[in-house]
């Protein structure tokens, strides 16, 4: 029997990456997203996926979501929690508002959503929950977003221990920035492709993070080849979360 993943943020471009590699190892894949339109578009490109709506902010809703995935799966294996949201801010015009719609999205809806599996978890005897983090975590940003990711590995760590019992590991990917529509809360087109092109030239792997780079690191740690994995972050941006940071010159 094919194993299920939930993909919050499947309507995104790293949430539908990570389903596309997903179900080519074999996972039947549910790509929940706010935008439920996107998440479906996503959906019609994947073999064996499906896209439905789900509001991260609503924990109220998760129970039944998740139930209600199990009830037409018969399990569920994986949470790969990838909806977020950084709405731009500084000190000084933070509002509560912004901190708090961060904080439910990236950091409470995960937790509350692995709440809501852990029931299909134990049924199956095991699972694993990947949560995609930031390098900002380490590095900084928006205080509020770069608190949510920070939180998360927080989460991670502790979740990694309390459910190390059932079989369930826990684990974050880390990625740098990834030219996706997430940049768009950053600016103007213009403003984004200038950042874009400060992160390539300053990263030492010399490139950006695409989709894809992230998709295949969520498809590592959700498979049996990361069995003895939990409670890490990995991070998936080019070497620019290491200390050396910016590039060294190779010795000649
Ligand atoms: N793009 C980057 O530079 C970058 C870098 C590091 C980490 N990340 C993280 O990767 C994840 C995916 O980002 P992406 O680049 O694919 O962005 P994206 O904008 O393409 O996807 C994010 C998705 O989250 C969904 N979403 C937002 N609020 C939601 C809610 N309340 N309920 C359900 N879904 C909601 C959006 O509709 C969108 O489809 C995010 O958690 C983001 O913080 C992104």
């Amino acid at each position: 029997m094919s194993r299920v993943a939930l993909i919050t943020g499947g309507g995104g471009d790293i949430g539908a990456a990570t389903g596309r590699a997903l179900a080519a190892a074999g996972w039947i894949v549910v790509l929940a997203d706010l935008d439920a339109e996107a998440a479906r578009a996503a959906a019609e490109d994947i073999a064996g996926a499906e896209g439905r709506f789900l509001d991260v902010a609503d924990t109220g809703s998760f129970p039944a979501f998740v139930d209600g995935i199990g009830a037409d799966h018969g399990r569920v294996d994986a949470l790969v929690c990838a909806a977020g949201v950084e709405p731009p801010h500084t000190l000084a015009d933070l509002d509560v508002a912004a901190w708090d719609h961060t904080l439910e999205v990236n950091l409470r809806g995960p937790a509350l959503l692995a709440q809501a599996t852990l029931p299909w978890w134990r049924r199956a005897g095991g699972g694993s929950l990947v949560n995609i983090g930031s390098r900002t975590w380490l590095g900084g940003a928006h205080p509020a977003y770069a608190a949510s990711k920070a939180g998360l590995v927080g989460l991670t760590r502790s979740l990694a221990l309390e459910l190390a019992g059932l079989g369930v590991r826990v684990n974050a990917v880390a990625p740098s920035f990834v030219p996706t529509r997430f940049a768009r809360q950053r600016g103007d087109a213009a403003v984004v492709a200038e950042f874009a092109e400060q992160v390539r030239r300053t990263s030492p792997l010399g490139r950006l993070v695409t989709p894809e780079d992230v998709a295949a690191a969520v498809a590592f740690l959700v498979s049996d080849g990361a069995a003895m994995i939990t409670g890490e972050v990995l991070h998936v941006c080019g070497g620019t979360q290491l200390p050396a940071f910016p590039r060294r010159a190779v010795p000649a």
